[in-house]
């Protein structure tokens, strides 16, 4: 959601903050502002709603803002609306529009999180003489830091440790102090926050990209901790504020993973990288040819002792989740419950130590699935991550954690880290049936031979693209389409919708094919196009004969289908390929358990260049953030 960057160092840090923020841009905004202390001592800012060029316009590129040491926000709107008044940075002050863009005050500060009994602290500070310029909970964080500072004459660490025990909520909260130049202070609590440190420069940012083009050394700081940054270093300290020590964590991303190489697109940059990134997930967890998952601490012991698993997710990874359900059932004979991340605190908790809870995230910061992932660990209920970002909460916090090796993404769509996602649980579900005695060596041996292979043919389908391509300029005038599959089919359908929907803006559903009888089939009518997953040869007949039913209806057919998956079915489907409303997509043959992952990327070419058609920001749909950190 907003990002934030801060900058203590040699550099102009105006340049630094615009850049880190271009960087982060991929979160989501809705304004963006930066503050700067000069060397004059004076502290300017400015902000701007809309895009980050708004920002880069008025500070004439930073230029405007002198000064080594400097923060910076974009902010997604949650407290009042997206305008310069709510925008970040916000001073314990009076703030006033074109004021010279120099700021009085003596705290300033930008914020992510949502500080929950903000309307009591304003209150409180109201009592106390303060006054409010904006909606925003993060102009009270400030105020309380200065009324903490000004009422026990206290330095920034003890009172920035005092606003953390008065506030309720989470927060990554970077301030500058107008009596510190060249420092910067932090503090954190359920929102993601690092801090980078280079020679005589140290760099703060909310996520990774902002930084990687400066140090890959990087600090996280823990919930209910503080940190005081100066050029080149950063003290850390705890909420008695006795100074600790943490220890640095080398970022393995290359700076150029998180640019665009060429493409016009992160979107289709991140679709073409992912025979590379699901080769480096697999190979990761591969040893002498077999699955070892043991550096995640997920012996045979563990995993042959599990009762049963229940997957937490948000979006597209709680696609994955259902995609998995159906591999780890059917091999290795596991009751699987998918529950959405979002809803799991409303449930009863009806899991057991026997038990394993698994969350999926890409970011590692959605706040749902943290949450999920907190509540079972208070169970006592062993926990599982797979997860995409390197030392972020999730992994930090879970018992076991397993990487996707998708590298930084970008786009707000997700596309590698899904199937790298895919892929770890097909590869964790033929670990379980193999340590369980579900199956023989040699069977197992054949499944990771047929995951080995999955890179290569996801190759294949990503050379395809030219097809899809033509198929996604008819979808693009289309007001509602439907994708249907039964079983594993089923899940993909679910992620081809959300990749069509999310950045197309073309409604959609996925429905198991079934079900469409049931309600949703009086919505088809002439020209309604209906996307059929056909890749599990069980039921891909009736699945098939359900896109019939709605052929008669009107709709238009596509079909993606996977080898043999059709028999008789294939060849009416053959017949009609030529026809001018049907047409199908076919991927790779593969394992019936696995090919959804192929399957899955035809329709996230289906989605981005329908998106590119309708001429839409395709990385940075409306209203989405990358990595949703509120409730
Ligand atoms: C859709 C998409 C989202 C995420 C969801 C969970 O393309 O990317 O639905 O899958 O917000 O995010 P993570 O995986 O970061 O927990």
């Amino acid at each position: 959601m907003c990002g934030i960057v801060g900058y203590t160092g040699k550099r102009k840090a105006a340049g630094v903050l615009l850049h880190g923020l271009s960087m982060l841009e991929y979160r989501g905004y809705d304004s963006a502002g930066l503050a700067v202390l000069g060397e004059d001592g004076q502290i300017r800012m400015e902000k701007a709603t809309g895009k980050l060029y708004h920002l880069d316009k008025k500070t004439e590129h930073g230029e405007r803002l002198p000064g080594r040491s400097g923060i910076g926000h974009t902010r997604w709107a949650t407290h009042g609306e997206p305008n310069e008044k709510n925008a970040h940075p916000h001073v314990s002050g009076e703030w006033k529009q074109g004021a010279g863009n120099f700021t009085d005050s003596d705290v300033i500060g930008v914020h992510n999180g949502i500080i929950e009994n903000q309307t009591e602290l304003r209150e409180k500070l109201l009592r106390h003489g303060y006054t409010f310029y904006s909606d925003t909970d993060t102009e009270v964080a400030v105020k309380l830091v200065d009324y903490y500072l000004k009422k026990y004459q206290i330095g920034p660490i003890d009172a920035i440790n005092r606003m953390m025990v008065r506030v309720r909520g989470s927060y990554a909260l970077v301030l500058m102090f107008r009596d510190r130049p060249g420092e910067i202070y932090a503090a954190r609590k359920d929102s993601p926050m690092i801090i980078g440190v280079a020679d005589g420069e140290t760099f703060l940012a909310s996520d990774v990209p902002a930084i990687l083009d400066y140090t890959r050394t990087v600090y996280y700081i823990d919930n209910y901790q503080a940190a005081r940054i100066l050029p080149g270093e950063v003290h850390f300290f705890d909420l008695n504020g006795d100074e600790i020590s943490l220890s640095p964590v080398t970022i393995s991303w290359e700076p150029k993973a998180a640019e665009k190489n060429g493409y016009e697109h992160f979107m289709m940059k991140e679709i073409c990288e992912q025979p590379d990134a699901l080769r480096n997930t697999l190979t990761h967890y591969l040893k002498d040819g077999e699955l070892d998952f043991s550096q995640a601490g997920l012996d045979s012991g563990l995993l042959g002792g599990i009762r049963s698993v229940c997957i937490a997710a948000c979006g597209s990874a709680w696609h994955a989740g259902v995609a998995a359900r159906y591999a780890i059932e059917e091999l290795a004979e596991l009751p699987v419950r998918v529950e959405l991340a979002s809803e799991f605190r409303y449930r009863k908790l009806l899991l057991s130590p026997k038990d394993l809870l698994i969350v999926i995230s890409q970011s590692g910061e959605t706040a749902d699935t943290l949450e999920a992932l907190r509540i079972a660990k208070r169970k006592g209920i062993p926990t599982l991550a797979i997860v995409n970002v390197q030392g972020s909460g999730i992994a930090r916090e879970a018992d076991h954690v397993l990487y996707t090796l998708a590298g930084p993404e970008i786009a707000v769509a997700t596309t590698k880290a899904f199937s790298c996602q895919l892929l770890l649980m097909y590869a964790l579900a033929v670990q379980l049936a193999y340590v369980r005695n579900k199956i023989e060596k040699e069977r197992y041996l054949y499944y990771v031979h047929e995951l080995r292979h999955l890179p290569d043919k996801a190759a294949d389908c990503i050379s395809a693209k030219e097809k899809v391509q033509r198929l996604a300029a008819k979808l693009a005038g289309a007001n509602d389409v439907f994708f249907i599959g039964r079983g594993a089919d089923y899940a993909v359908s679910l992620e081809g919708s959300l990749k069509l929907k999310e950045i197309s803006y073309i409604h959609s559903e996925a429905y198991a094919a079934g079900e469409l009888k049931h309600g949703t089939i009086s919505l088809i009518e002439k020209g309604t196009p209906v996307i059929g997953i056909l890749t599990q040869s069980s039921v891909s007949e009736k699945t098939l004969s359900n896109m019939f039913e709605c052929k008669a209806r009107g709709a238009s057919l596509l079909a993606v289908v996977s080898g043999e998956a059709l028999s008789d079915g294939g060849a009416a489907l053959k017949e009609e390929d030529d026809a001018s409303e049907w047409r199908w997509i076919r991927v790779p043959e593969a394992d019936e358990l696995f090919a959804g992952l192929l399957a899955v990327i035809p329709l996230q070419l289906l989605g981005y260049y329908t998106s590119v058609s309708r001429g839409l920001d395709v990385d940075k749909p409306r209203n989405l953030a990358k990595s949703v950190t509120v409730e």
